[in-house]
């Protein structure tokens, strides 16, 4: 069966990592496919703000990852292995975003939803116990200094690792209302 994330598993270098992310994008919570990026349409440029556009949204982050470490004179202080990493992290942060089941609004704690299940499913789908650990950290700090809310008493951790501020960086990018990117059957037309 077709991945929806065909391209992007394809920017994984390491074949144990690339097979666990498609296994854990394939138990991805079927509305995550069809959502639109934000419930309100406030936040996220308009191709994110449609049918599909959280997956929409999610391939945007994963590209400015992948522009910005295929520049050799940017970030080459990643190894293969923390770019393998952060593709992922992209791939699952707001895998969650309704709740595990959905739920009318974006939840607001749901960079600690997906790090969790990623810490809970990660090994059984081939990762490591140190790369799950790594994950949910990423996953959890994703949000940066949007890390409290009217609506809330959770406080999200905020990123401080150099790979936990890249994938806050791509996703905050990717939610820019000015940064619209056109798709063509959720992929991002390039010429
Ligand atoms: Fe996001």
């Amino acid at each position: 069966m077709k991945n929806m994330f065909d391209v992007e598993l394809g920017y994984i270098h390491d074949k144990k990592i690339r097979e666990a992310a498609a296994k854990l994008v394939s138990m991805l919570p079927d509305y995550f496919y069809s959502v639109p990026a934000s419930s309100t349409g406030k936040y996220h440029p308009k191709c994110s703000n449609v049918e599909g556009g959280l997956l929409n949204h999610t391939k945007i982050a994963i590209r400015y990852a992948k522009e910005l470490f295929d520049n050799a004179m940017l970030f080459n202080n990643f190894s293969e292995h923390d770019q393998d990493l952060v593709i992922v992290a992209l791939m699952m942060h707001d895998g969650f975003k309704h709740g595990l089941t959905k739920e009318k609004y974006v939840r607001f704690d749901h960079p600690l939803i997906s790090a969790n299940f990623v810490k809970e499913h990660g090994e059984e789908v081939g990762l490591t116990k140190d790369d799950c650990m790594l994950l949910h950290d990423i996953i959890a700090s994703h949000m940066g200094v949007f890390n409290t809310s009217n609506y809330s008493d959770v406080v999200l951790p905020l990123p401080k690792t150099a790979m936990q501020k890249f994938v806050h960086m791509c996703d905050d990018l990717a939610s820019k209302k000015f940064l619209n990117v056109e798709f063509k059957d959720h992929n991002i037309v390039d010429s």
